[in-house]
């Protein structure tokens, strides 16, 4: 099947859903995902929108919180666009029908909670399932627009790229050109669909279940950042993978983030005898950034040997807990916690890729006419260390800045002809009609990645630890390219193509960084160095 649209958005979460809002107002809109439309990180994300609205808040304190989190990596400008945007992309969420807590009936009179590393309350929330309000009301508007169509359990494989080559000695040398869409594997009916559109949008979210244990949903599985490789776009700064301090200890509880807002209302970490640490480790305490909270659940663990730390809000009281924390209160309650009498075990999980496709101030890869928004994405905002709620916020303000630089260039690449593309053209034909099952092999391997790299590349790093993850990793890439054409053509086949290569891209870029900075620590290079390493690590896939 062939499909043509202006726009195709690969991605159903709060960056593809407002860009879609917005682009429709220009052309089509395909919006695929690849299982549910609601199954997305946006939809758990339980924090908040970061704005500096408060009365004793002002853009100057969010910069200044951003930069100081980044730790020397943010790009300055980027950081300053998008705190000074906060207030109208957060107005149109609004209109959209996004429901936010409020104090009062004024535009902007929102109950403001805090979180790490923020030197004032300014996170706009809806209770402590933010990110569900959003995609629920984003879900609605688009589903209610006559030129969005979404398609489920559409699975994008890779983009469409037109190269121009050009001739080095005897070499030919394919130089990236123009994106034109993607090949779709449709998973009810097996086939793959050619979604050709004259701009394409990755908004795939990140990469979490790379790591054993991690606070996303399933379906983030890198699939954007593996794609964009693939197609020979540069990717930054993969090492530095952020990983939330607290997510739920319990066998039957899986991915289940205690945010970070229970902290901002008082919640305080205690080992298991009911023994603050965290003013050891800095002097916010249990506010400060989350990468030095993470190593210091992890520098406790490892010396206590326990399994976990506790959180412990047991002072705010069932009233306040109930309305302030209605999921959290409810989900632990289920599992025989109850928070307003027992403080909760928690652990690291992976939470937040801080790196991916690198982009410019408008959301543009470098691929053209191919754009990367929200956790996918690079932008700059974030540097060595994203600032709690700083991302839900990212994606609305790129999605807003790559529909103004699409408008701008509207009658110049849409009056362009598609390209006519035979079905030789496409790459997944020949693995099409195999059928003889290996799945032991996918859910094996899947396994032992989401291991290595916890193990390996987790938390605290070394280079000998990096350097056995990046040899089985390769030994793992190996046995995929082997194996593959023996698999059948299906989803659990193609996450775990992009979840190896992800693994790969992301110990590259550790081993590349030779210090400590931000998320990325390692114990062999302890220090900051500022002067060979105050920049972005970059990668790219050389096409010939
Ligand atoms: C949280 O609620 O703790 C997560 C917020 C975020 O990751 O920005």
């Amino acid at each position: 099947m062939e499909y043509r649209f202006d726009f195709l958005v690969i991605g159903s979460g709060i960056a593809g859903l407002s860009f879609a809002l917005k682009a429709a107002s220009l052309g089509d809109v395909a919006i695929v995902t690849k299982k549910d439309k609601l199954e997305t990180s946006t939809n758990y994300a339980q924090g908040g929108i970061a704005s500096a609205i408060g009365n004793d808040d002002s853009f100057e304190l969010h910069i200044q919180d951003t930069l100081t989190s980044g730790d020397g990596l943010c790009d300055p400008e980027v950081v300053e666009m998008v705190v000074r945007s906060a207030p109208e992309r957060i107005r149109e969420l609004v209109e959209w029908g996004v429901e936010f807590n409020r104090r009062g009936s004024g535009p902007f009179d929102f109950d403001l909670g805090r979180e790490g590393g923020h030197s004032r309350n300014r996170i706009i929330h809806a209770h402590d399932m933010t990110g569900q309000a959003i995609e629920r009301a984003l879900i609605r508007a688009a589903e209610e627009h006559p030129r969005i169509y979404i398609f489920e359990n559409h699975f994008a494989l890779d983009l469409i790229v037109e190269y121009d080559g050009i001739r080095i000695g005897d070499r030919s040398i394919k130089r990236r050109k123009r994106g034109w869409g993607a090949y779709v594997l449709n998973v009810s009916s097996g086939q793959v669909d050619l979604f050709l559109s004259h701009v394409t949008l990755l908004c795939t979210g990140g990469a979490g279940k790379v790591y054993l244990y991690t606070s996303n949903p399933d379906v983030a599985t890198g699939d954007g950042l593996a794609m964009a490789y693939r197609a020979g776009a540069v990717l930054a700064n993969l090492e530095f993978v952020q990983f939330h301090p607290t997510c739920l200890y319990h066998p039957q509880a899986k991915n289940f983030l205690i945010s970070e807002a229970l902290r901002g209302e008082g919640g305080r970490l205690i080992d298991k005898h009911g023994r603050p640490f965290m003013h050891k480790y800095h002097p916010l305490g249990d506010l400060a950034f989350r990468d030095i909270v993470a190593r210091a659940i992890d520098t406790e663990m490892k010396k206590s040997g326990d399994d976990c730390v506790f959180l412990d809000i047991t002072h705010r009281g069932k009233d306040f807990l109930v309305k302030r924390f209605p999921n959290i209160y409810e989900k632990c309650l289920s599992l025989g916690i109850d928070i307003s009498k027992t403080p909760i075990p928690v652990v690291p999980a992976a939470h937040y890729m801080c790196g991916g496709i690198k982009t410019d101030m408008r959301g543009r890869s470098s691929i053209d006419q191919v754009y990367a928004i929200g956790e996918c994405a690079c932008t700059g905002l974030h540097g060595a260390n994203r600032l709690a709620s700083n991302s839900l916020l990212e994606a609305v303000v790129f999605s807003h800045q790559a529909y103004l630089d699409v408008k701008g260039h509207f009658d110049e690449w849409f009056k362009r002809p598609f390209p006519s593309l035979s079905s030789q053209d496409c790459p997944y034909n020949a693995l099409e009609n195999n059928q003889q099952s290996e799945m032991v092999f996918i859910a094996h391997n899947w396994d032992v990645i989401r291991k290595i790299m916890w193990n390996y590349v987790g938390i605290v790093r070394r280079d000998s630890r990096l350097k056995l993850a990046q040899d089985h990793i390769a030994q793992i890439r190996q046995e995929i390219r082997e194996h593959l054409p023996h698999i059948p053509l299906n989803t659990d086949a193609m996450e775990l193509r992009n979840l190896a290569l992800v693994a790969e891209l992301i110990v590259s870029c550790a081993v590349m960084r030779k210090e400590s900075r931000g998320l990325h620590y390692n114990v062999d290079h302890p220090n900051k160095d500022d002067l060979r390493w105050r920049r972005d690590t970059l990668i790219w896939r050389e096409l010939e």
